[in-house]
């Protein structure tokens, strides 16, 4: 919580004092940033735009984290944004530079958070196995027939106590629950038994829903205490990826992505970091660049490609 904003009424009850934030506080400007990543040995680097649109759709901004940059423009850049993305792909989780960018901005999230600013972290797919490594801090995964399978989810049992289900309409929830819609495209996960076995991961993380495939792996989870969310499968896919006949389309997996997209997009809205000047924030918007058409040959309908400077 921002103590500036937080501190605005005292009440008192009985001995206690509580502290009332103000929860009309909100961004309606929120701006979120997504990792590239390395495409394939081009040199440049890429952003699948279903991560943009699933952004947008709910009423966020987008700004490119580029790959390569230093840890001076990382931290500039957190300043400026209200939550990030850790996409989906195929890079390697430790050196790659999407991996590097992703550890600066998963330290900076933390010491952030833990100084009672909010700020929001969300993994998809790699971007899933990515937190789970910078929390473990090992590399944990275990190979599973996964690449090409959607599924409905298996829900722990108090999981609509979470922060990231406690709202989520009955519909929603069920078709979750039943339906084979949340699309996978993953040869490794991160298995149940390794996950409780992991002291780092089991005490930071709370499991939301799991899957079984050819073996039990996590597929949702959310951090305790921090606004950090993970799902092994892809939300942004069912309205916005047709390549792959898997992917459902169907009215109740659009309508679950758009609740986590939502539901992302909302906790983006609690965040108040701001670029410096009106210029800076356009100069960094995606508007700047232009998805082009790669539906032919790749799994994603468009991309963003980012062209390396050197
Ligand atoms: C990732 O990079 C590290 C360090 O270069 C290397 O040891 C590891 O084998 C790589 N992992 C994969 C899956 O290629
Ligand atoms: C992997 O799963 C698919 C269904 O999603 C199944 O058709 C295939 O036989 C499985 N392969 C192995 C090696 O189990
Ligand atoms: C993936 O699964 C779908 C059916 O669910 C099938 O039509 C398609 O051929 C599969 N693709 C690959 C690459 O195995």
């Amino acid at each position: 919580m921002n103590p500036l904003r937080c501190a605005t009424l005292l009440v008192f009850c009985n001995t206690v004092l509580i502290l009332v934030c103000n929860a009309d506080e909100r961004n309606d400007r929120p701006i979120i940033g997504v990792l590239a990543q390395e495409y394939q040995s081009s040199g440049n680097s890429y952003i699948a735009a279903s991560y943009v649109k699933f952004l947008e759709s709910a009423g966020a901004r987008v700004v490119p984290i580029r790959i390569s940059q230093s840890e001076e423009e990382y931290e500039k850049l957190f300043n400026s944004l209200n939550g990030v993305l850790f996409p989906g792909g195929g890079v390697n989780l430790t050196s790659s530079g999407y991996a590097k960018a992703a550890s600066v901005f998963y330290r900076l999230a933390l010491k952030a958070n833990d100084q009672g600013d909010f700020f929001p972290v969300w993994g998809t797919c790699l971007g899933f196995e990515e937190l789970a490594y910078l929390t473990s801090g090992e590399l944990i995964l275990t190979a599973t027939n996964t690449s090409n399978v959607s599924l409905p989810l298996d829900f722990m049992p108090d999981a609509k106590d979470s922060r990231l289900f406690k709202n989520v309409p009955e519909d929603v929830l069920k078709a979750l629950a039943t339906e084979p819609i949340t699309a996978n495209s993953h040869h490794w996960s991160v298995s149940v038994k390794s996950f409780y076995m992991n002291d780092k991961l089991r005490n930071f993380y709370r499991v939301l829903t799991t899957n079984k495939v050819d073996l039990e792996f996590i597929s949702t989870m959310e951090a305790y205490k921090y606004p950090i969310y993970g799902t092994q499968w892809h939300p942004e896919k069912n309205p916005f990826e047709w390549t792959r006949p898997v992917i459902s389309h169907s009215p109740s997996a659009v309508k679950a992505s758009f609740y986590i997209a939502d539901f992302f997009v909302n906790e983006a809205r609690k965040n108040f970091h701001r670029f410096s000047s009106k210029e800076e924030e356009t100069k960094a918007l995606i508007y700047n660049y232009n998805p082009v058409f790669t539906g032919k040959v790749s799994s994603f309908e468009q991309m963003y490609i980012f062209v390396s400077a050197s």
